[in-house]
């Protein structure tokens, strides 16, 4: 018997509710409107209140795709975040909780801005194995926690965020059933894209002590960003170009790349990297920024709203964080109301 396919069957988003523009930045930092909009493409982000926490937001999100879907109960919560509500435990039991779903199986997955698709394959393998008949797959992130207020390269990008998408076991010939993912890592570049200080590695209770860490401890979030830029070109398109040809689509096949919405440079040195035209590739980092765990779902759900993305669409998502980490994934985008 052919293990069951995931059906991707419903989708939901949340956004806080306090907007950032590129001039509100500008009031604090040494940046401008004229220089985000032009090197990233972003002109707005969301960002959580003090008491909102990335639970908050998986929750909000969370409601909403069961919504989309027609279902109160699913089998099991996957949550990718960076930014749990704390070190220990995992975010995920809490939100399965809170959503009132009960004793089901649930854990986070850590993959960075990877982390929506890893969660995706973490989600479509437990239903292959008949763990799980039905999952609910969130991606949220409170960037905005660990972000150095002093730091203008990753204020200008990040922003907080929500979204899920409820999979059902299926048959691989309906739409919305996920191809087979295509995933990778590449632990030598750990160091390009880190918080340093707060785990294992660096605990913040030893710093100042005698037998603590050297230096001064760093909590906050750092990226090299102009290298790490390459390698997300190239990684997105060389994993999205994987995905459709173990769905048998050429690039001509393929009608909508939605792509982790890191930066507009990356987004259209993939699609030209890939041959596509750069209108098939959704853009939505302009209206939120890069919301890590949380952008391909919105972005998904944006274009969905907006017409972009339509029932039918051979769509392939891919995506692109620290870790390294990269993912791609194949579906035919179903006929679903985003919530
Ligand atoms: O989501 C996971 C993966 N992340 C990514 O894929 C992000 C990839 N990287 C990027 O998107 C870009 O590298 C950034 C947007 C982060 C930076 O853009 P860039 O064109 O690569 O700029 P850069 O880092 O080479 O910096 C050029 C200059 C620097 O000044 P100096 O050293 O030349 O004087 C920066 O300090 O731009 C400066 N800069 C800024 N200036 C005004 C950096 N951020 C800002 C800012 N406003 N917000």
């Amino acid at each position: 018997m052919n293990a069951a396919a995931a059906v991707l069957c419903g989708l939901g988003t949340w956004l806080p509710p306090q907007a950032v523009t590129n001039d509100d930045l500008a009031r604090e930092l040494d940046t401008s409107d004229a220089w985000i909009r032009s090197r990233t493409g972003i002109g707005t982000r969301f960002v959580a209140t003090p008491t909102v926490a990335t639970s908050d937001l998986a929750v909000e999100a969370g409601r909403r795709a069961l919504k989309s879907a027609g279902r109160d109960a699913v089998d099991g919560v996957v949550l990718a975040t960076t930014t749990p509500d704390r070190p220990c435990p995992a975010t995920a039991p809490l939100v399965a909780a809170r959503l009132g779903l009960g004793t089901v199986a649930s854990f986070d997955v850590g993959a960075v801005c990877t982390g929506f698709l890893y969660a995706l394959a973490a989600g479509a393998g437990l239903i292959a194995a008949g763990t799980v008949d039905s999952v609910l797959v969130i991606g949220a992130d409170t960037y905005s926690r660990i972000l150095d207020p002093a730091d203008r390269s990753t204020r200008a990008i990040f922003g907080d965020g929500a979204g899920a998408v409820v999979l059902r076991s299926g048959d691989a010939t309906e739409p919305g059933a996920l191809g087979t993912p295509v995933l990778g890592s590449d632990g030598t570049g750990s160091e390009l894209i880190t918080v340093r200080s707060g785990g294992s590695r660096e605990p913040l209770h030893t710093f100042g002590t005698d037998t603590g860490a050297d230096g001064r401890a760093d909590p906050y979030f750092r990226m090299a960003g102009k290298a790490v830029f390459r390698s997300a070109v190239e990684r997105m398109a060389d994993a999205a170009l994987s995905a459709a040809r173990r769905a048998g689509w050429t690039t001509d096949d393929i009608d909508r790349l939605v792509a982790h919405q890191a930066n507009l440079r990356i987004l259209h040195a993939v699609a030209d990297r890939m041959r596509i035209p750069r209108h098939r590739c959704p853009v939505h980092l302009d209206q939120v920024g890069n919301t890590a765990a949380a952008s391909i779902p919105l972005a998904l759900a944006h274009a969905a709203a907006t017409g972009t993305l339509a029932p039918g669409h051979r769509t392939v998502l891919t995506a692109f964080g620290g870790g390294l980490t990269w993912g791609a994934c194949a579906l035919r985008w179903p006929d679903l109301t985003p919530a």
